[in-house]
């Protein structure tokens, strides 16, 4: 198998990986409808709840917004809850899988008055079917060219009132121009472990698991404040106890169940270690630059920078510097390794 290939299975086989899985969509039916039932996320939520009152206060759709932040924190979950608090339908597509302008304008000009659409991963729209998006946000109308030649000429018509709600991992590519067409720009952050606890608690209740506050503790803490995290490895455990520990959660038994998965306890996984690892032995611990790490590990840099160093970053075991990438100390104690010349360590501990 070429290592690229067999890194791919890795990923795909990786519980803590942050991109939806298949098995993800059996929790399809733990996604909150209502806002209240939306956990953490403060700030988001009123800056959402303003703008739902206002806007129907004044009988109007909603403002466009755009959510970013890493993957799995929520923002689809966001986007529905949305619709469903206007009670408005909505309608979903991804900026890959538009792919000329005529796409576009046949999912526009279908939209219902006040409707929202949804694009997931907006940062890949091409320019072009860009381009048509910002009279549709700013004015909805859509520009029409008919014939060709100099006998061409542009036809606008009336779109619908909607909402295009957008989401994107990556903020920093999307252009100004389209950012700038946006009511609400909100980030997501990491939750804490009480949240993710609390997510956890939620979700177990509806898939009739039996869990403790300590077993969902445990749980949380390693989901890499991920609500998508949390609940799959809720999952798995689950798996795991009901075969080893007659189905009840209990902090010993999440604790088992979350060493055999491998899943260590700042919820880092064999690939984050071979991150962290090939930082420390190929780089002397940095700085490195993101497209060096990523090669080193048959990676993909955009996805070293979406999906694994976020948290790594967030948990202050990456530093991002001028000149690339640096391991901080807590993560060459994590690995059990020592940087070099560094003496402020105790001997002892290697
Ligand atoms: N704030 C939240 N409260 C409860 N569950 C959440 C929350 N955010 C996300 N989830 C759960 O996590 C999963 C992943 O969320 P999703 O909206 O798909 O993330 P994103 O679109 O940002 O990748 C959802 O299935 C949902 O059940
Ligand atoms: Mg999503």
């Amino acid at each position: 198998m070429k290592e690229v290939d067999k890194h791919m299975q890795e990923e795909d086989n990786r519980i803590v990986t942050v991109e939806r899985r298949e098995e993800d969509s059996s929790f399809n039916g733990l996604r909150p409808k209502r806002l209240e039932n939306y956990i953490g996320q403060t700030k988001i939520k009123e800056s959402i709840n303003i703008l739902m009152g206002a806007a129907k206060k004044r009988g109007e759709s909603l403002e466009h917004v755009l959510l970013y932040g890493p993957p799995g924190l929520g923002k689809t979950t966001l986007a529905y809850i949305i619709a469903n608090e206007m009670g408005v339908g909505i309608k979903v597509t991804s900026g890959p899988s538009i792919e000329r302008p005529g796409d576009l304008a046949a999912i526009l000009t279908n939209l219902s008055e006040n409707e929202v659409l949804f694009i997931d991963e907006i940062h890949r729209l091409n320019k072009v079917v860009e381009e048509v998006l910002y009279p549709a946000m700013e004015d909805f109308g859509l520009d029409i060219v008919i014939g060709k030649g100099p006998s061409a000429r542009s036809i606008r018509i009336d779109l619908p009132k909607f909402t295009l709600i957008g989401a994107t991992t990556r903020a920093g590519l999307l252009t100004g121009p389209l950012r700038d067409r946006f009511g609400l720009i909100s980030r997501l952050d990491f939750y804490s472990p009480e949240e993710l606890k609390k997510i956890i608690m939620a979700a177990a209740d509806v898939l009739g698991v039996v869990i403790d506050e300590e077993g969902s503790y445990r749980i949380a803490r390693r989901a890499r404040g991920t609500p998508r995290i949390a609940n799959r490895l809720l999952r798995r455990v689950r798996d795991w106890s009901q075969v080893k520990a007659g189905g009840k959660i209990t902090k010993e038994v999440a604790d088992s169940a979350l060493a055999h998965l491998e899943v260590d306890d700042m919820g880092l996984d064999n690939i984050d270690r071979k991150i962290l690892k090939s930082i420390a032995e190929k780089f002397d611990g940095g700085p490195v630059g993101i497209d060096t790490i990523s090669a080193s590990i048959s990676e993909d840099p955009g996805t070293v920078e979406d999906v694994y160093e976020p948290y790594l970053m967030q948990i202050g075991f990456l530093d991002r510097t001028p000149k690339g990438r640096v391991l901080t100390r807590s993560a060459y104690e994590h690995i059990g390794m020592k940087k070099e010349g560094d003496t402020s360590l105790q001997e002892g501990l290697f």
